[in-house]
């Protein structure tokens, strides 16, 4: 690997894990930490980097993904017609630039567009069959959503029969949102009953909608706005513009503010308009849409692999205030990462009052040159947690020092104490300490978790709560918790208590025992071995019985080894013709390796890790106590011959679009169990790019280094 693509493969990789956990705090918790833009930001790094080194692409990457996650409480409903998501941009130059794309791609013809507003609440589509609503779904990944049913049918505004002929088949989407006036108040309950507060309107909506119970959702004062249809017969629409009026007649709530425009100017002016005006709506919008009118010409332009070509996302500029930044907080994050928050002088920012900031980390303070004293330019884009942009120098008092980290916090934790350290490699400083209980809430949390264990009821506050009231040290410490304990665990404060109660604690109590003899590939994901992502932990399931085959396995020595003794050919070679016996390797096809050297299924790095980690102190004692504990994972082992006879042996795949009857994820296990490989960019490599419709640039990839393109029908076909 060359050096860029190493340091490429870092920062991919530190890339991905930020965004997952922010997707998690976003989805799951609906407690973002971070802003929307600076969200995009990571994103738009990691898709330039992944753009840049294709093979770094992994079939798990956030990239990969429509959106969030479905929780898997909720019934699932498959969506006809994909929910697909917009591009964004913050910029009137890229508008500009897009319908300069757009007329390119239809030229000699006018293309009128909508421009109407950009409603930050959750994605909802609601089905309705001969006039009566059948369900509702949210986006989840874009083609598989939560059945919402029950909660969107307590909102007031959402008829539950729509009058007169109506279409038969006739599905809408739009927005779900929280008024303005309702999130205040909202919030300001929970704040008197000591409850968490919800980030802002979009997260509180969410909360509302994912609540499994109704009667949450129908407290809450929550409203809609439909924008679009997914699957519809009975009725032709040629024009977007025409849904405004037929939504109104079927009694479903719309956009009353739209503008047609035909021309970059005009569609700017639209956006400056729309600006004027959306602060008096009663939800929050954060951007215009910009969508081409006519449905012909939208068919025409089509999709690529994530978005429409037909429309595009403007968002529109977070407001900036400027205020005296009067300290500086290091706050441990569950990584065990420092992180620096700023203390403001209260001040008044998009309709909030903001006293707290983010600094990211020690690179970001000094890059800013941020000084305690300072006054500062803070951005907020309808978030709680607002950015600090800049400082005013002009404004600096004398004799502010510029800040030193190490110093602030006296060189150590300021949770537990202990000792803290900066990779040279990550810019954050790290609480080295395994046993800090910021740090042993999040292993909880990831132990917990889906992919993991599985154990739902142990996220969030609940994990939170284990490890501060000293019952959970190590995620193993679940498996000894007696349903007594857990029924007196108080969630709440000590003012306004709220106890996990018996009946949770039992079904905890059960999805933990449960949780034993779950497959050995979620065990191995679960104790978060490094370098061991959910792909190489079903590789290794695959060729190990147990997880102490694992810790001792002689594949993982045999992979080392051969790296280590390359240059040695005999030995490399002997080693080489077992690792293929065993189906673990098998020989490369790559033309540049002269050596006619091997792939293995896992990689010397990740195997030196997983040994590693089994040979450390913590290792060996995760092992005994999995031992002690009486965890028995579920083998998934596969003998090698019957291995190497799997229909898919040896063959790598690379996934795009979607498929007509199955998920991305069900492909995957698919090809997996039927002893194929999974891989995230197409290269000279990859045998075989499974595409569905709408698929995107790695379509083009495939051909231009002759990969063979197969759809659903002839995938199945190879099994
Ligand atoms: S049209 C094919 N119109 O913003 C995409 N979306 O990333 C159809 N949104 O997923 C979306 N207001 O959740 C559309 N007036 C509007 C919208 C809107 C908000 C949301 C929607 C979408 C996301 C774009």
């Amino acid at each position: 690997m060359a050096k860029d693509e190493a340091q490429a493969a870092r920062r991919v990789e530190e890339l991905r894990g930020q965004i997952k956990e922010h997707d998690r705090r976003y989805y799951q918790e609906a407690a973002p930490t971070i802003s929307d833009r600076e969200y995009d930001r990571l994103y738009k790094e990691l898709l330039d980097l992944e753009a840049k080194f294709p093979e770094l692409v992994t079939p798990d990457s956030p990239t990969q993904r429509v959106g969030g996650k479905p929780l898997q409480a909720f019934d699932q409903v498959r969506h006809r017609v994909p929910m697909l998501s917009l591009d964004n941009t913050y910029s009137e130059e890229e508008v500009a630039n897009f319908y300069k794309r757009i007329t390119k791609l239809l030229p000699n013809v006018k293309i009128p567009v909508v421009i109407e507003p950009k409603v930050d609440g959750v994605a909802v589509s609601v089905m309705y069959e001969n006039g009566k609503l059948k369900y509702a779904a949210t986006r989840g990944d874009g083609l598989v959503g939560d059945d919402i049913t029950q909660n969107i049918k307590t909102i007031k505004s959402v008829p539950h029969q729509l009058p007169g002929a109506a279409p038969r088949i006739f599905e809408v989407r739009g927005e779900a949102y929280l008024d303005k006036k309702g999130f205040e108040k909202l919030n300001k309950e929970r704040g008197a009953a000591g409850l968490p507060l919800f980030a802002n309107p979009r997260n509180a909506a969410a909360g509302s909608l994912k609540h499994l119970d109704p009667s949450v959702a129908a407290r809450r004062p929550l409203g809609m706005v439909f924008y679009g249809t997914g699957a519809v017969e009975g009725t032709a629409l040629d024009l977007h513009s025409k849904i405004f009026t037929l939504f109104k007649k079927l009694g479903l709530p719309t956009h009353e503010d739209w503008w047609l425009a035909d021309s970059v100017d005009k569609i700017l002016n639209a956006i400056r308009d729309l600006d004027e005006v959306r602060r008096d709506f009663a939800y929050e919008t954060d951007g215009a849409v910009i969508k081409v009118d006519a449905l012909a010409q939208r068919e025409k332009l089509g999709f690529t692999a994530k978005s429409p070509r037909w429309a595009i996302a403007y968002k529109y500029a977070a407001e900036q205030v400027e205020t005296k930044l009067l300290d500086i907080k290091v706050q441990v994050g569950r990584t065990g990462i420092l992180t620096p928050v700023a203390v403001l002088e209260p001040v008044l920012v998009s309709g909030s009052t903001v006293s707290r900031a983010t600094l990211h980390n020690e690179d970001e303070i000094k890059r800013k040159d941020i000084r305690i004293g300072d006054t500062v330019v803070i951005e907020k884009a309808g978030e709680v947690i607002p950015a600090v942009i800049e400082v005013v120098k002009s404004k600096r008092p004398r004799g502010a020092k510029p800040f030193d980290f190490f110093k602030h916090i006296h060189g150590k934790c300021p949770v537990c104490g202990g000792e803290v350290r900066r990779d040279p490699e990550f810019v954050a400083w790290r609480c080295e300490n395994l046993l800090c209980p910021a740090q042993t809430t999040r292993r909880v949390e990831f132990f917990a978790a889906r992919g993991a264990l599985d154990i739902e009821s142990v996220g969030g506050i609940v994990a939170d709560k284990l490890v501060e009231r000293g019952l959970v040290r190590d995620p193993l410490d679940l498996f000894e918790l007696k349903v007594d304990q857990l029924a007196k665990l108080n969630l709440g404060t000590d003012e306004a208590p709220r106890v996990f109660g018996e009946k949770n604690a039992t079904k905890a109590v059960q999805a933990i025992d449960r949780a034993r003899t779950l497959a050995l590939s979620r065990w191995l994901y679960a104790l978060a071995i490094p370098d061991v992502g959910k792909t190489t932990a079903t590789d290794l399931a695959r060729f190990h019985e147990t997880i102490e085959d694992v810790a001792n396995s002689k594949l993982l020595r045999d992979v080392t080894a051969y790296h280590e003794l390359r240059a040695d050919k005999e030995a490399a070679k002997q080693i080489a013709d077992r690792l293929i016996e065993t189906g673990f390797a098998e020989p490369s096809k790559s033309k540049a390796d002269k050596n006619r050297g091997i792939v293995t299924q896992v990689g010397p790095v990740v195997a030196q890790s997983v040994l590693d980690f089994f040979d450390s102190a913590a290792g060996k004692k995760t092992l005994q106590r999995i031992k002690q504990l009486r965890i028995k994972p579920a083998t998934e082992k596969i003998s090698a011959k019957k291995a190497a006879e799997l229909p898919l042996a040896g063959k790598t795949f690379v996934l795009t679009g979607a498929l007509p009857s199955m998920t991305r994820e069900e492909a995957s296990a698919k090809i997996q169990a039927l002893g194929g490989h999974v891989s995230g960019g197409v290269s000279k490599k990859t045998d075989y790019v499974l595409a569905g419709s709408e698929a995107g640039g790695k379509l083009d990839k495939a051909k231009e280094l002759g990969v063979k393109v197969i759809d659903e029908a002839q995938f199945r076909n190879l099994w």
